[in-house]
């Protein structure tokens, strides 16, 4: 599978699960876990998508198995995050460093992303070098 059939998938999910997190919100009056709402919509569903959009304009990249980690490490971060701010404003401080570990996550994720975004174009391979390869 490609990164960026990876990334829309797993992204389509999370933002199922966050929206639902806010009609169960909205539907129960407690708006208590919305950060962990707005987190999961916004690193799971909005971010993830994007990423996935640049891996589809890469074709190059979108094949790669850095590009499929970077997703899969994205993902795995968002829902160490989301969980563990969840669980603080549902009243367990006690989750902070799981929160942590999330974070931590995320920001290594985005770098080895940022790596992607700066790094130069891979060149074309001529038709000469093909057909010597052939
Ligand atoms: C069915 C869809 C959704 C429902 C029913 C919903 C519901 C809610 C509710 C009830 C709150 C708490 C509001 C408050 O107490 O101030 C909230 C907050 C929030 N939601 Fe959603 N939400 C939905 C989708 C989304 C999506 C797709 C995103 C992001 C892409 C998002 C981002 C946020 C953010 C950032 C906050 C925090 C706003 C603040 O701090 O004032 N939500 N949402
Ligand atoms: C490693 C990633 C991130 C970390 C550790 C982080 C952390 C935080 C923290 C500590 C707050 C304050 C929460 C509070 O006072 O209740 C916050 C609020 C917020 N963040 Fe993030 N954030 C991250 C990524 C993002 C991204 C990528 C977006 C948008 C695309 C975003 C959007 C927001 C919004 C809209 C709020 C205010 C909503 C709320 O009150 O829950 N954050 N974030």
């Amino acid at each position: 599978m490609k990164a960026s059939d990876m990334a829309f998938r797993i992204a389509v999910c999370l933002g199922l699960i966050g929206m639902t997190g806010g009609v169960l919100m909205a539907a129960s009056h407690n708006h208590d876990l919305h950060p962990a709402h707005a987190h999961l919509n916004l690193l799971g569903w909005v971010s993830l998508f994007l990423l996935g959009g640049f891996y589809r304009m890469n074709p190059s990249l979108d094949t790669r198995r850095g590009a499929k980690c970077q997703v899969l490490a994205w993902s795995f971060g968002t829902i160490v995050l989301a969980t563990g701010v969840a669980a603080i404003y549902a009243g367990y401080p006690q989750a902070e460093p799981i929160a942590a570990i999330g974070s931590i996550i995320i920001v290594a994720s985005m770098v080895w992303f940022a790596y992607f975004v700066f790094r130069p174009e891979p060149k074309p391979v001529s038709p000469g070098v093909m057909a010597a390869a052939e």
